[in-house]
């Protein structure tokens, strides 16, 4: 593995593999890893001949200045694990690059002025909720395709607006790189994997699974229930949680929001029948012991 700082860097160690005809793979991501950037690794070490891993904390991503602060950066943790995975798994990738620039290094004239627009797929969830969020993924995310240059990108399905997100960018944007979205990873106790996790208290991790044991039952629920009905028992049985279970002191659920929408449009549903060809995903947000937690359940 080698790790580079320089934008100048890799774009030589990019050009270079270009010249040889290897295909790269991009794995976008924050830092902080746990298993489920892994998984996105793994996958991307089996397809491609060189892997780009970056390795940036995005600040013009994060509408939220307590938030951007309190992000967890382990960059000697990250580099290491990333480097556990040589031996760990069957590569086609011969090499692997760990970008890790500063901000300035990534936005060498200051705070990007672009601004990008993604209509109804922004306007739902996390979109009117963190404005100015999208965007700033997607100023980030297009600097690292022009950098990397990659045939295909990794994400993750946990942020799962962020796909329908950079899915619209390609479109605009007319790359043609393939966008591969890859499953949540969860701990034994179902709980999504996120570098949010680490921020929960213990009592708190605990309640956590909650979430996933709920939209879970909400699946099973679909096979008889309207969307509605779907809707309001999630929401419920969240909030409620400490009223009916054993929970620390003062500990509690409060849903931000629980949205039963399309798979690729991200349009709410009011009736199954509604959903396209993918379906239908149960999006939600919710605080716990002041960490922000999000989760999907797929409603097949
Ligand atoms: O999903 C993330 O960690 C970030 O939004 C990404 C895609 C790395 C852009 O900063």
């Amino acid at each position: 593995m080698k790790q580079v700082n320089k934008a100048a860097e890799l774009t030589a160690a990019v050009e270079e593999a270009k010249k040889q005809g290897l295909e790269i793979g991009l794995v976008p991501t924050m830092g902080a890893l746990h298993e489920g950037h892994l998984s996105l690794i793994e996958r991307a070490l089996k397809e491609n001949d060189l892997v780009v891993v970056s390795l940036f904390v995005n600040p013009i991503q994060f509408n939220n200045k307590e938030d951007l602060e309190k992000y967890p950066r382990t960059i000697d943790a990250d580099l290491k694990l990333i480097e556990s995975l040589i031996g760990r798994t069957e590569c086609r990738a011969k090499e692997l690059l760990a970008f890790t620039p500063t901000v300035d290094e990534m936005y060498p004239d200051g705070e990007p002025k672009e601004v990008y627009h993604f209509g109804p797929v922004e306007e739902v969830m996390e979109g009117p909720r963190r404005p100015g969020h999208f965007s700033g993924v997607a100023v980030v995310v297009r600097r690292l395709f022009d950098l990397a240059q990659p045939k295909r990108a990794y994400f993750g399905e946990k942020d799962y607006q962020q796909i329908a997100v950079i899915r619209s960018l390609l479109a605009q944007i007319k790359y043609p790189i393939e966008l591969v979205p890859c499953p949540i990873v969860r701990a034994d106790d179902g709980l999504a994997l996120s570098s949010r996790n680490m921020r929960l208290s213990p009592a708190a991790r605990q309640m956590a699974p909650a979430i996933n044991a709920t939209l879970e039952q909400a699946a099973e629920m679909a096979e008889y229930e309207e969307v509605d009905d779907v809707k309001e028992w999630v929401l419920d049985t969240l909030a409620s949680w400490h009223e009916v279970n054993d929970c620390a002191d003062g500990l509690r659920f409060e849903p931000e929001y629980f949205e039963i929408v399309d798979a690729i449009t991200l349009q709410p549903i009011a009736d199954w029948d509604e959903a396209g060809e993918l379906g239908a995903v149960g999006c939600i947000a919710v605080w716990l012991d002041g960490v922000r937690l999000i989760d999907i359940v797929k409603f097949q």
